[in-house]
C-alpha cells in the first residue's frame, strides 16, 4: 500500500488575522506538527506541502530544521484551497493509489487515526475522519430558529480525508465540478456520488481557525500533547 498526504497550507489567514499554520508553539509550527505524524507513516511514501510563494523559503527553513527522514515536497498553492490541492494531486507520484488530504492546522492527529483512516479506504472509495456532534444542532434564519436537528444523526467532519486516487482525481478534474466552491474534498466527492465511510476521530484533532481555537490548541499542547 503506498500513499501520497497532501497538506494544504497556502491560506492568507484572513479570517484569523494572520497564518495560522506557522503560529509557533515551544519553537515549533503549527505545520510541522500537523505533518509529523504522516511523515512516521510507513504506509505513507510522499508528503507534498502546498505553500504560497511567498513563504516557500521559510518552509524550506522549517524542514531543514526537522530534518525528517522523509522526502518532504512543496509545491505552489493556488487561490483557492481547491486550487492548492489540484496543483499538490498534479504532482504527486502517480504510482500511489491513494491519495490522503490533512488541514495544516489540524496539530493535533495522530498516527494512529492516520493509519485507521487508510486502512479503510482500502475497501472504500473514500474515507474521512469525523467525531459525533455532542451539541444540539440549530437551523436559524435571522437569529431565528427553524429547525432543530437529530443530533444522532450528525458527525463533524475532520482530516484527514482519504481517497482512491482515481476518485479524487475523476472528480477534482472533472470539468463539472470546477465552479464548485467546497470547503472539504468529500463533498465533492459524495456530489459526486461516491460512498464516503467515517472512522471515528477525536475532539482533540481541533481545527485552528479563531483566536480562541488558539488559546484551546496551547492548552492541550501543553496539558496533553507535549508535558
Ligand atoms: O480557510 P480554511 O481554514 O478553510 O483553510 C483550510 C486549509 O486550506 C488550510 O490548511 C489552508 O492553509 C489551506 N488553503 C490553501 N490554499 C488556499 C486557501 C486555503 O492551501 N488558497
Amino acid at each position: 500500500l503506498s500513499v501520497s498526504v497532501i497538506i494544504p497550507a497556502a491560506g492568507k489567514g484572513e479570517r484569523f488575522g494572520n497564518k495560522k499554520q506557522f503560529l509557533h508553539y515551544k519553537n515549533k509550527s503549527v505545520l510541522m506538527y500537523a505533518i509529523s505524524p504522516f511523515v512516521f507513516c510507513d504506509e505513507i511514501n510522499e508528503v507534498i506541502i502546498a505553500v504560497s510563494k511567498d513563504d516557500k523559503n521559510q518552509v524550506n527553513d522549517y524542514l531543514k530544521v526537522e530534518n525528517f527522514k522523509k522526502k518532504v515536497s512543496i509545491v505552489e498553492g493556488g487561490l483557492l484551497r481547491q486550487d492548492s490541492v489540484k496543483n499538490a494531486i498534479k504532482c504527486s507520484n502517480k504510482k500511489n493509489q491513494i491519495i490522503c488530504i490533512h488541514d495544516c492546522v489540524r496539530p493535533f492527529i495522530s498516527k494512529y487515526l492516520i493509519q485507521k483512516a487508510i486502512k479503510k479506504c482500502i475497501s472504500s472509495d473514500a474515507v474521512i475522519v469525523a467525531v459525533p456532534s455532542t451539541d444540539t444542532l440549530k437551523e436559524t434564519k435571522d437569529l431565528k430558529i427553524k429547525k432543530t436537528i437529530d443530533r444522532d444523526k450528525i458527525w463533524k467532519a475532520q482530516t484527514p480525508q482519504v481517497f482512491k486516487r482515481s476518485i479524487i482525481e475523476n472528480v477534482l478534474f472533472d470539468l463539472k465540478y470546477e465552479k464548485f466552491f467546497y470547503t472539504d474534498e468529500s463533498s465533492l466527492v459524495e456530489q459526486a456520488g461516491y460512498d464516503v465511510s467515517i472512522v471515528e476521530g477525536s475532539p482533540l484533532n481541533i481545527k485552528i481557525t479563531t483566536k480562541d481555537d488558539w488559546l484551546l490548541a496551547k492548552a492541550i499542547f501543553k496539558e496533553i500533547y507535549i508535558d
